[in-house]
């Protein structure tokens, strides 16, 4: 047999005019017993028996189809006898509602030999019922993405049957299939899974002991769904590295929410709708590195203060107005903080001398008291851009003197657009800033530099004051 003729096709509706040799030549590649159909779609025929006639089998042990798949055939599995790892991924091109109607194939026939089943933006409709994956007893990674699956087109149910045969998956991917319920047993023989994704289905709420037996799962990531309530923290698994709730509803972090998740490095609970963050939102999560915040509605910003080990924290896109007290002492690891687009008029508080990045930009600020960045000797970025530094009064300048006087590390600075005029910025203002590379002053004033005044920015290769 011809090992170049050894293809798949998982379709149904092929143009009659249709050369099986010439297919495999355009579309389907063979190397190192993996074969690769790509790009292919066809024009729409009633030819039901096609790929009878077309499967020829073939010793390859991975497969991919990535083309216009809308019915996986029937007998697509026991046309690669040899084979564990299937990607079936469409390229969506081709509109499912254009088709004509069409007779209905029968239930796919899944053996259990696949090892890792990926079947995305698939359109796939043959998928019978709560049992049809009860044969795929040795997969370990599954990944199932907009696919019509029968129950997936209305609210799809993972009730305790459809994976209680699947003992052995450590990757389970179901995306976009509009899941609504997960039943409490619906993980229960799970107990391998390391990594579950259910982003953007309808969940807006779990059982309380739906992941109890995952003890050893490390990714965990159900954005946009819609999600409210975080329930009670003996609820997560607490051998979690990664959480990622970004996209939901949720609209409180209190003490006991994150409880549990004291392995915890990565936090994303960005685009929800969070108006109340305790101060000891975070206490359990002892080795946090990064949380992700953005597009909130938080008005205070006071639940950090003790994370030694956070590096990253992005609270942009909030309503805090005022920096004040103490919410940073402990961050000896905090390297990047972004602030952006609050409304943060004044600042009454230290920042961590650790910070390498600090972003303060499309806020309110209206004039630097000279103490804002003391210590701040690791510091290479600044961006204070799109706030509304401006002149107090004759004698004083909206930056005062020494106000980027420990910024010795300093590489890019970002004053643009605001008011600032020419006695804001001078020569004392920008000692000490030999490393200074790059330097924003434009959508300011009208500036007349005297010609000493960059003097001192021995380092500077951009410099733009445009007004
Ligand atoms: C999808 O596949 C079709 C058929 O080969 C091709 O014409 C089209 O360009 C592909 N689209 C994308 C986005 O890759
Ligand atoms: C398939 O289409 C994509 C996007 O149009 C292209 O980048 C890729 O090279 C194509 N692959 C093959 C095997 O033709
Ligand atoms: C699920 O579908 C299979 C295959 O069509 C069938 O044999 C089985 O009886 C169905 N089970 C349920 C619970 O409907
Ligand atoms: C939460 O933590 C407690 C105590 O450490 C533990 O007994 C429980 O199993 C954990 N819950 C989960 C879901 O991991
Ligand atoms: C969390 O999910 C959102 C939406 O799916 C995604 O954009 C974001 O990159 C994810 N966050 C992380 C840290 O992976
Ligand atoms: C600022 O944040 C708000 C939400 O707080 C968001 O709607 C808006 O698009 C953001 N603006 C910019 C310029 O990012």
């Amino acid at each position: 047999m011809n090992k170049s003729i050894i293809f798949a096709s998982a379709l149904f509706f092929v143009s009659f005019a249709f050369d099986e040799v010439q297919f495999v030549k355009n579309f389907c590649e063979e190397k190192d017993s993996r074969i690769e159909c790509r790009n292919f779609s066809f024009i729409e025929e009633d030819l039901k028996d096609f790929a009878e006639r077309v499967f020829i089998i073939s010793k390859a042990t991975e497969v991919l189809i990535n083309g216009d798949i809308k019915f996986l055939n029937e007998h697509l599995f026991e046309k690669f006898p040899d084979a564990e790892s299937f990607e079936l991924e469409s390229n969506e091109s081709v509109s499912y509602e254009l088709r004509k109607p069409f007779e209905r194939p029968k239930p796919i026939i899944f053996e259990s030999r696949i090892r890792i089943l990926i079947i995305g933006n698939s359109r796939v409709e043959n998928l019978e019922n709560s049992t049809s994956f009860h044969t795929l007893t040795e997969l370990e990674i599954f990944k199932i993405a907009l696919s019509k699956y029968k129950d997936f087109k209305t609210k799809l149910k993972i009730d305790d049957s459809l994976l209680e045969k699947n003992s052995k998956l450590k990757n389970l991917n179901i995306i976009t299939s509009n899941i609504e319920t997960i039943t409490e047993g619906a993980f229960r023989n799970l107990e391998e899974l390391e990594t579950l994704i259910l982003k953007n289905n309808h969940l807006s709420y779990f059982q309380p002991k739906t992941f109890q037996y995952q003890t050893n799962i490390k990714t965990l990531d159900i954005s946009e769904n819609l999600i409210k309530y975080l329930g009670l923290g003996s609820f997560w698994p607490s051998s979690l590295l990664v959480l990622n709730l970004s996209g939901n509803k949720v609209e409180s972090i209190t003490k006991n929410h994150l409880k549990n998740l004291s392995n915890l490095k990565s936090l994303d609970i960005s685009y929800n709708a969070i108006r109340l963050l305790s101060r000891n939102a975070f206490a359990s999560n002892t080795k946090i590195q990064t949380i992700n915040l953005k597009n909130n509605q938080i008005d205070e910003i006071r639940a950090f203060r003790n994370l030694e080990t956070l590096v990253d924290l992005d609270f942009s896109n909030n309503d805090v107005e005022t920096l004040q007290g103490d919410l940073f002492s402990n961050c000896r690891s905090l390297k990047t903080l972004n602030l952006k687009n609050n409304t943060i008029r004044i600042i009454f508080s230290a920042f961590n001398p650790e910070l390498i990045s600090l972003d303060l930009s499309l806020n309110k600020i209206q004039y630097l008291q000279g103490f804002e960045f003391n210590g701040l000797t690791s510091l290479t970025h600044l961006d204070i851009s799109d706030n509304v530094l401006r002149k107090m009064g004759a004698y004083i300048p909206a930056i005062k003197l020494g106000t980027f006087s420990d910024l010795e590390s300093l590489i890019e600075l970002r004053l643009n657009y605001n008011f600032l005029e020419i006695d804001d910025i001078f020569r004392t203002l920008l000692q000490n800033m030999g490393k200074l590379e790059k330097f924003h002053l434009n959508g300011n004033g009208e500036f007349n530099f005297e010609d000493d005044v960059f003097d001192d920015l021995v380092s500077l290769e951009y410099l733009n004051y445009e007004r």
